[in-house]
């Protein structure tokens, strides 16, 4: 028996009851639109990062957020070990910082010769004109699949909240401009 919702799901064309394909869910998480970050860490003066979108927010106390960072990445194996990292959230005018952290071509140290990078007193590097930065310590990390979900504790921020937010969504990058 069909019931009455899922005969209005199957006239508009959405598929509701299938076991998910890998190809399906990735098509579902490209739907979800994200803020994107680089996360970037130090390991004696030599400086490593990669574009995000899967940051979230934790808990308010401790301050903390999630970071979930593939493992084969070299940003994964540095941060392992230093276990400091930043979160630089991208304004609406970094798209070419986001690409540039996420080149095959381009990797290491060689990323932050573009855009102005300094140190914060831990030793993380920060994108000084970045929405915001936030300083964090890796407080656990855990893995599943591929991936390892970290655990970062907040210890300090530096906020430039007055531009929009880059957004990205399917697959490409959106520019948020506030509505004022
Ligand atoms: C919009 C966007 C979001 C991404 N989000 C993530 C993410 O949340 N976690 C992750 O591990 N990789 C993510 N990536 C892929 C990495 O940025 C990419 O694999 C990067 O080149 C890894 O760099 P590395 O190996 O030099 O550390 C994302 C890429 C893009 C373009």
């Amino acid at each position: 028996m069909i019931n009455r919702r899922t005969q209005s799901a199957r006239s508009t064309g959405v598929i509701t009851d299938q076991a998910i394909s890998s190809d399906m869910f990735k098509q579902s998480m490209r739907l979800l639109a994200g803020g994107v970050c680089i996360l970037a860490t130090n390991s004696e003066g030599d400086w490593c990062g990669l574009t995000m979108t899967a940051v979230c927010s934790l808990t308010l106390d401790p301050p903390s957020l999630v970071a979930c960072v593939n493992q084969s990445t070299g940003t994964h194996r540095m941060m392992t070990r230093t276990k400091r990292v930043s979160i630089n959230v991208l304004s609406n005018d970094q798209t070419d910082m986001a690409e540039l952290f996420s080149s095959n071509a381009v990797r290491g140290q060689e990323r932050f010769e573009k855009g102005k990078w300094i140190e914060m007193a831990s030793g993380v590097p920060a994108l000084v004109d970045a929405l915001a930065v936030l300083d964090c310590e890796v407080l656990q990390q855990t893995s599943v699949g591929e991936h390892s979900v970290f655990f970062c504790g907040v210890k300090s921020a530096m906020l430039q909240p007055d531009r929009g937010a880059l957004v990205h969504f399917n697959r490409k990058f959106f520019s948020v401009h506030p509505s004022h």
